[in-house]
């Protein structure tokens, strides 16, 4: 049975992680710099590269030892690695890693876009999925509607036409005063909120496939600077509300548009309470699965990287050893 390894340092997580051909994780280490950049309101990319460089090769020795390889030559069959996009001095670490062991242990190297793993998250933990997937990628730095006929074939959909939906949760909590990451914070905040105490905008609803939420985040700001006495509370309740409802109604045109036999969630926004609750049961409504990552998916991960490794070994080959980390990397899409 093949092995890939998968390491993840695009951003702010340094992950490495074991899957097998049948999509079996063998283990999946994860190591959050959260506490790190939490000060700052933000990651600080240089920061960022320094602590991947520390954490990395431990948490690449904790993965091989959870997965019962060794570490002198282990029985893998190929080392996969992010290589974009992300942040260029973080995505360095990890492609150069990744290169330096496929060298040393006479292994192919691949390598792996960052969003093409996220939409792998879901498919790791479902086995049985009719095709094409409407997927809906919403993550700090993307917010991408997809058809997915396949693995490796997808059709462009929709996309924000400016901030991305996870990056709207960051600067609505950092306006709050409520930490960094935003989207967790949000959400625990709004668990106690009226969710209809702000009538906040639903960008773009019902006007086609693309998205936008620089404009709501924007009326947060004025709505609280009007009426300075509101709850947190309330405040990130109606917020989310509104970012929920655009998001699914989005996933649903962009399912009925493409035909779409399912619905799928993917990326760190896409482990929100609500925004899962909600395209549950808009499946439901409309007899449609519903494909969700566990939460630990949903964030960076590298399990979703070993994965989508692992197909793109089997159906495209190896990646050349001078293949460049690429911060602005794109997803290829299907014409
Ligand atoms: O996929 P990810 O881990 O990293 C990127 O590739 O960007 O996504 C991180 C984003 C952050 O903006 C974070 O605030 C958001 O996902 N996020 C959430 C939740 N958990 C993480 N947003 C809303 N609700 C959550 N529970
Ligand atoms: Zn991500």
């Amino acid at each position: 049975m093949s092995l890939v390894l998968g390491i993840e340092t695009s951003c702010d997580e340094t992950a490495a992680a074991v899957v097998g051909a049948d999509g079996e994780i063998r283990a999946s280490v994860v190591a959050s710099q959260v506490e790190l950049h939490g000060a700052y309101g933000g990651v600080v990319p240089e920061l960022a590269g320094r602590a991947h460089l520390e954490a990395l090769t431990p948490v690449l020795a904790e993965t091989l030892r959870r997965a019962g390889l060794g570490a002198g030559r282990p029985g893998l069959d190929a080392v996969a690695a992010t290589v974009g996009p992300g942040l260029l001095g973080s995505l360095l670490v990890g492609v150069s890693e990744a290169k330096a062991l496929s060298l040393a242990w006479g292994l192919p190297f691949v390598g792996v876009n960052h969003l093409e793993g996220h939409l792998f998250a879901a498919l790791l933990e479902h086995r049985e999925v009719d095709w094409p997937l409407a997927v809906l990628l919403v993550s700090g730095g993307h917010t991408l509607l997809v058809s997915m006929e396949g693995p490796g074939r997808y059709r462009r959909l929709g996309a924000t036409l400016d901030d991305a939906a996870g990056e709207a949760f960051d600067k609505v909590a950092r306006f709050l005063g409520l930490g960094y990451p935003g989207g967790p914070a949000i959400e625990r905040a709004a668990a106690s909120g009226d969710p209809g105490a702000f009538a906040f905008p639903r960008p773009l609803l019902g006007e086609g496939l693309e998205l936008s939420f620089s404009g709501l985040k924007t009326a947060v700001v004025r709505a609280v600077r009007a009426r300075p006495e509101a709850t947190n509370e309330d405040v990130a309740a109606s917020f989310q509300a509104a970012a929920v409802e655009v998001l699914v109604a989005k996933l649903c045109a962009g399912a009925e548009a493409a035909g779409a036999a399912g619905l799928c969630l993917a990326g760190g926004v896409a482990a929100n309470g609500p925004l899962r609750a909600a395209v549950t049961a808009a499946g439901e409504e409309r007899g449609l699965p519903v494909l969700l990552p566990s939460r630990p998916m949903c964030t960076d991960n590298a399990a979703m990287i070993a994965a989508a490794g692992a197909w793109q070994l089997g159906h495209l080959g190896p990646s050349p050893l001078d293949t460049p980390a690429d911060p602005a990397l794109g997803l290829a899409f299907v014409p």
